[in-house]
Parts: C-alpha cells; structure tokens; sequence
C-alpha cells in the first residue's frame, strides 16, 4: 500500500471519527466519548496530512515548520482550553471561528497567486489543460468571500460576547440594501474574476466581504448573539469546505461540511427555541429595526432573606429551580444541588427547567448541574415544565433573567417579544437570586421583580444559597 493510499484510508477513518464525535456530543451520557472521537479523528487527520506532505515531496524546512506550527498550536489550544471558564467558551468559540475565516482567506490568496496570478506557470497550465481553471478562479473567489466574512463577523462576536463593545444592534440606514447590495456585487465580481482573473477583483471581494462580516454581526442584536455565534460556526464550517476543495483535500471538503450544516441545523433549532426568524437572523438582522428605550414605571419590587426563603421551602410541596447565567457567574451550582438533594429528602417535589438559551451557549445549564450531580430525569427542557408553574408552591429562580422575563410574552414592543420564556410568573411564590436590579443579556428590564407574588433574594448567588442551607440547618426548618 502506498503512503498516498493509506493516507487516504485514513482519511475516510477520520471523516467516520468526526461523524461518531458529533453524535456523541449530542446527548450528556455520550458527550465525553463524542469528545475522544474527535480527538482520534482529528490526531488522525494531522498524521495523515503530514505523511501525505513528506510524500509529496516537501523538503525538510517545511516538515519541520509543518510540525512546529502543530506542536505550538496544540500548546496554545490546550492551554486555552484549560483556563476557559464556561461563562466564556462563547467568545472563546467566536475567536477560535475568526481564525478558520482567516485561514480560508489565505488559502484563497495563496491559490491565486500559484495559479490566476502566473498564468503562464505549470500550475495554470495543467489546470488549463483539465479545462478546470475556471473551476479554480471560481473557488479562490468564493473561499475568500466566505472566509473574510466569516472572518471579521466572528471578530465582532467576540467584541460583543466579550462586552468590550456594546452589543446593541447597529441600524445602519438602508441596512438591508447595503447586505443585498454586497452579495449582487459579490455575484458579478465572481463572474468577471472567472472570465478575467485579475488582482484588483480580488482585493475589492476580499474587502467587500471583511466590510460585509463586520456590517451583518454588528447589526445583530445582543439577544440573537446564540444563534450568531452557530451561525458563525456553519460559516466557518463552508470555509474550511471551500478551502477543501482549493487544496484538493477530500477530509477538509467533508469536515467543513459537517461542521457548516451542523452549524445550520444548531441554529435553526436556536431560532425555532427563541422564535426568530432564521432568515432575519442570517439575513444580519433584517426586519429588525431600533425600539423606542424602555422607561416604564413598574413600581416597587419586594425584599426577601434567605433565611425568609428558608421558611417558604419548608412548607413547600413541590419547587421549580430555574438556573441562567448568574448561576454560572456565582458557581452556584453546587449548593443548588445540594439544597436539592436536602429538599428531595424531606420529600418535597424538586424539578428544574432548563431554557434552551439560559447562560452563555448551549447546554450551559445541563453541563453545571450534571457536574454538581443533579439527576438528569429531575432537569427538564422548557416545553416539559413550562404548563407545570401555576401548580408550584415555589420557584427559585437563579441567576436568570431574560429567560424568565413575561415582556416577551405580554408586551409586544419589548425587544424580546415573541422568544418564549419560562412562564415562572404563573408559580404562587417566585424568589429571584441577583445581585442588583440591573437587566440580563438582551438589557431589557424585567417586570417580573415587580409582581406580587415576586421577591428578590439579593447578592452573589453561591452565597444566598449558601445562607439558605445554614437557615434550614441551624433552625431545622425542614425537619419541622
Ligand atoms: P441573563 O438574562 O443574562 O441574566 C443573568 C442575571 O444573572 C443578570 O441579570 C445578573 O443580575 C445575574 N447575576 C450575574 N452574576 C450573578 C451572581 N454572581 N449572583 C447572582 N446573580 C448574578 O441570563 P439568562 O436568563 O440565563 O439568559 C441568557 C441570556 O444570554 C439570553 O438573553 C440569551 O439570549 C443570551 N445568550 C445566550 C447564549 C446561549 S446559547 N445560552 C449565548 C449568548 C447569549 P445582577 O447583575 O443584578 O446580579
């Protein structure tokens, strides 16, 4: 067997690897084992394209910058991985995006300048022959559209994810036209470019697209951020795919394909979750235009203590914990498990309800509470629990906000109209654990903390909880 053929052989193995890792990664149980295949896969993939590189005659600078380049990249990624808290995989994840854009550009250039720009060299002259210089001109063009815009999109996600810019929508006049424009001057440019190659054509599409990127995150606003950043991912995934087919890589070709439509379905699923409009959402926010600030006077919202929290758990039957970000922010998720398991003992019925964009990124609530040891079957999805609030003595709503906010139920003008939300509200006492009366994510205000039945239970999250496991102990609340 040839190196060329066992490489290939591998290549199909790493593909398969790839396809087990995302099933895998699909449910909690499996999610580890998803990680180790992709791991294999991709360990596999490296070996491969190195051995296939020696084989195709690169001279011993190159292996040895080839390895270099994976030995500080593997460092950098492992090094990265390990100090990432959860809260910050999101920005993580948009930067890690921006690098893929980034490569597809280079890709791209570096295909144009051994081909488009020395057309009298062996390379053009052999496409030439196959009759596929067309075919080339045509992928340099699209993987380096793609690739820029995949490019500076990711960099304006992490700026906002990372709050180091304001992640209000920008409502650019005639935003639509400018996104709708982009893409006819994309289309004719790829035309000229493959009838006549030229430099110039080049440098306006890469620019174009940097502009058109930038233009589409940043009219998006700080709601719709979840579904942006698997967007970003499906993008990124169609750039790798474009420079699969520049390198002539067939792995490249199928991973970026994975990884573009997994990346499609994961947001679309996000925007059936939030209700929006896929389309708008890919679209850079189309139909969504600037609303009047809200200054709506809601009255006053009512105090709580812990140990007052306490009291209303012991003679409760039945609770809903409903966990966001905050949770994750406090690292609350411990004490909330064990006051779980102190409740459940004394028979008290403990369930939790999950939104499907609570936290940071998907499944951001599942993996904290499977890491305190929460039972699965006790953690449901929002549409499991949602019919169940108006029949519970108490919810505990932890560290949440938007997720748990009636406007986009009731108030069609608020920013989040329409997203459904946990319908805590409707539960006969609802004790909200933040810090302050400051707004969640989307920076809307939430009428919730004004409601009768509504009593804020003030401070870090991990604390209150804290305090409330001491009340029940030291006054034996729930032995009572
Ligand atoms: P948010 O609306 O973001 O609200 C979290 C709340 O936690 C804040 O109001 C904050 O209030 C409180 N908090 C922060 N640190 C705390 C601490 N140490 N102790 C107690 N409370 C603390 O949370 P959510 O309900 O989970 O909603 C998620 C939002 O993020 C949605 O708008 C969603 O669209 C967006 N988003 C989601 C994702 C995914 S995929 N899940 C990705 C990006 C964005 P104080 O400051 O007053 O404490």
């Amino acid at each position: 067997m040839t190196i060329e053929t066992a490489a290939q052989a591998a290549y199909i193995v790493a593909a398969l690897l790839f396809i087990l890792a995302l099933a895998g990664l699909s449910k909690h149980e499996t999610a580890k084992a998803g990680n180790t295949f992709g791991i294999a896969g991709m360990a596999l993939a490296l070996a491969a394209t190195i051995a296939l590189a020696v084989n195709h005659g690169i001279n011993s600078l190159g292996v040895a910058l080839l390895i270099a380049a994976t030995v500080i990249g593997a460092a950098i990624g492992l090094y990265r991985a390990g100090k990432v808290e959860m809260t910050g995989m999101p920005e993580l994840i948009a930067l890690l995006h921006s690098f893929v854009g980034l490569a597809a550009v280079l890709v791209g250039w570096n295909g144009y300048l051994h081909v488009e720009a020395d057309l009298g060299g062996a390379d053009a002259a052999l496409l030439r022959r196959q009759e596929l210089l067309g075919i080339h001109s045509a992928e340099v063009f699209i993987g380096v559209f793609i690739g820029a815009v995949t490019f500076t999109g990711s960099i304006v996600a992490f700026l906002k994810l990372s709050a180091r810019i304001k992640s209000n929508p920008l409502v650019l006049p005639g935003k639509n036209i400018l996104n709708l424009g982009a893409l006819v001057a994309f289309a004719v440019l790829t035309a000229w470019f493959v009838i006549q190659p030229q430099l110039w054509l080049l440098i306006v599409v890469t620019a174009l697209a940097l502009l058109l990127g930038w233009h589409l995150v940043a009219s998006i606003g700080g709601g719709d951020m979840p579904v942006v950043v698997s967007m970003l991912n499906s993008y990124s995934g169609w750039a790798a795919a474009a420079s699969g087919f520049l390198l002539e890589n067939d792995l490249l070709i199928v991973t970026g394909a994975l990884v573009g439509s997994s990346g499609a379905y994961l947001s679309y699923i996000m925007c059936k979750a939030m209700n929006r409009s896929f389309i708008s959402v890919i679209a850079g926010g189309f139909g969504i235009e600037a609303g009047p600030a809200d200054d709506k006077d809601y009255g006053e919202h009512r105090e709580i203590t812990a140990e007052g929290v306490a009291e209303l758990l012991a003679t409760a039957d039945s609770v809903i914990i409903t966990p966001g970000y905050g949770m994750a922010v406090a690292q609350a998720q411990h004490g909330v498990a064990e006051l779980t398991r102190k409740l459940r003992e004394k028979g008290v019925n403990v369930r939790f309800g999950i939104h499907p964009v609570a936290g940071r990124l998907p499944g951001h609530m599942n993996v904290l509470l499977a890491e305190a040891k929460v039972p699965y079957d006790i953690v449901l999805e929002m549409d499991e629990i949602n019919d169940d609030f108006a029949d519970t003595s108490v919810v505990l709503v932890i560290g949440a906000n938007d997720t748990v906010n009636p406007a986009a139920t009731e108030d069609p003008g608020s920013p989040i109209a329409g997203m459904p939300v946990l319908k805590v509200w409707e539960a006969q006492n609802v004790i909200v654990f933040k810090r302050s009366m400051a707004s969640g994510y989307a920076g809307v205000q939430n009428p919730l903390f004004f409601r009768e039945n509504s009593a804020m239970l003030f401070g870090d999250a991990k604390d209150r909880v804290e305090d409330i496991l001491r009340a029940l102990a030291e006054h034996r609340v729930l032995a009572a």
